[in-house]
């Protein structure tokens, strides 16, 4: 995100649009660099009108960031089009979104530069790219290389999950792709996360400014191209569509995004718990299947009062691993804990139609 800030040009004061539901550390990002937001409204089925950010421009905005949720395809050519008609940049964040496709091309192409993160769906540590699609713009030089000391920390770390995982030999989801898929140091000590509603920036969303413009580690690079990247798109789908089955019937929890678009690869699984988050949390993790409540820190910046629907899927969605290496073992064993999670008094609870604000106080821990 900040060597795509860098690319753009966008300086101190420059206004960029951004979404109402966000993790909170692309925004944290933008605030390093001093740039200004102005929210636009993101509904509870992810869903952007962009005609609703017509209001928010004036001569200060310079850029509008669309974010493709869970690998799913934004609105990227109404919002090209809307940028156009203004003079904008578009931002294209496919950080959930690598190996995705629209109708058309790899994710990413109508913006005027994307960015991407492979450490997310591919659980190497650390890396991503940049696509620039408009020639006024050209690629800073990133030659800095990553802190040692921490890459050799997350490397390390990686390693000992993975090899734990095998040599243990449990089979658990929330061992290896599930892990990998999660950024390290993006849980608290507990690993279920909370709400902050404080002013202070949650450790696991505040941009760590000895990453800025720092080029892929070395280790990252060569998994990277050691990577057999055909057929991971399909593995996450069909893992998927296993997990659309499996939450059929169970009262208490609705898919997210129900139908996946044709092309789309998915980072995760989300659900949509109604009123007992936490429950379901400590209720999969006591059975070895880590379940993580998905963007659930509220930045300082951010005031969700003002985005019920942001708020109400911060404290609501439940992501579920669906990574290509789970095996058959490790599905079945997420479908027995989510079949067992029927059987309880909050699995029967059934899930409202309407996002309720405030809920983003439940605090998970
Ligand atoms: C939507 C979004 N964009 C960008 C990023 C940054 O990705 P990375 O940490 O791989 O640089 C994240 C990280 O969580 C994210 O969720």
């Amino acid at each position: 995100v900040s060597a795509a800030i860098t690319c753009l040009g966008l300086t101190p004061g420059d206004v960029v649009l951004f979404p109402s539901y966000h993790c909170g550390i692309e925004l944290d990002v933008l605030l390093a660099h001093d740039l200004s937001v102005r929210f636009y409204e993101v509904d509870s089925n992810l869903r952007v009108n962009i005609e609703s950010l017509a209001p928010l421009v004036d001569e200060k905005v310079r850029a509008v960031y669309l974010i493709h949720y869970f690998g799913v395809p934004g609105p990227a050519a109404e919002t090209a089009a809307f940028c156009k008609a203004r003079g904008l940049a578009l931002l294209e964040d496919c950080a959930q979104a690598l190996y995705s496709r629209d109708d058309v091309a790899p994710i990413g192409h109508r913006g005027s530069i994307a960015i991407y993160s492979m450490r997310k769906t591919l659980g190497i540590p650390c890396g991503g790219a940049i696509v620039v699609n408009d020639d006024s713009y050209r690629l800073p030089r990133i030659v800095r290389k990553p802190p040692l000391v921490r890459t050799l920390k997350k490397t390390i770390r990686l390693l000992l999950l993975s090899v734990g995982a095998a040599s243990l030999g449990r089979r658990n989801p929330s061992l290896m792709p599930h892990r990998l898929i999660t950024a390290p140091g993006n849980r608290n000590e507990d690993g279920l996360g909370t709400l902050a509603t404080n002013q202070r920036v949650p450790p696991s969303i505040r941009f760590d400014q000895s990453w800025r413009s720092v080029s892929i580690s070395a280790v990252s690079k060569w998994l990277f191209r050691h990577t057999r990247h055909v057929n991971i798109a399909q593995h996450r789908r069909a893992n998927y569509a296993f997990l659309l089955r499996t939450v059929r019937g169970i009262p208490s929890v609705r898919p997210l995004i129900p139908d996946l678009p044709a092309g789309s690869c998915p980072l995760l699984f989300p659900l949509l718990l109604e009123g007992s988050r936490s429950e379901f949390l400590r209720f999969c993790r006591a059975r070895g299947l880590e379940a993580d409540p998905h963007w659930p820190h509220v930045h300082p910046a951010f005031r969700a009062s003002e985005f019920p629907a942001a708020a109400y899927l911060k404290s609501h969605v439940v992501a579920l691993p669906v990574h290509q290496d789970l095996t058959d073992g490790d599905l079945a064993h997420m479908s027995s804990v989510l079949s067992d999670w029927v059987n309880t008094a909050q699995g029967t609870a059934e899930i409202r139609d309407t996002p309720s604000w405030p809920c983003a106080t439940e605090a998970i821990e």
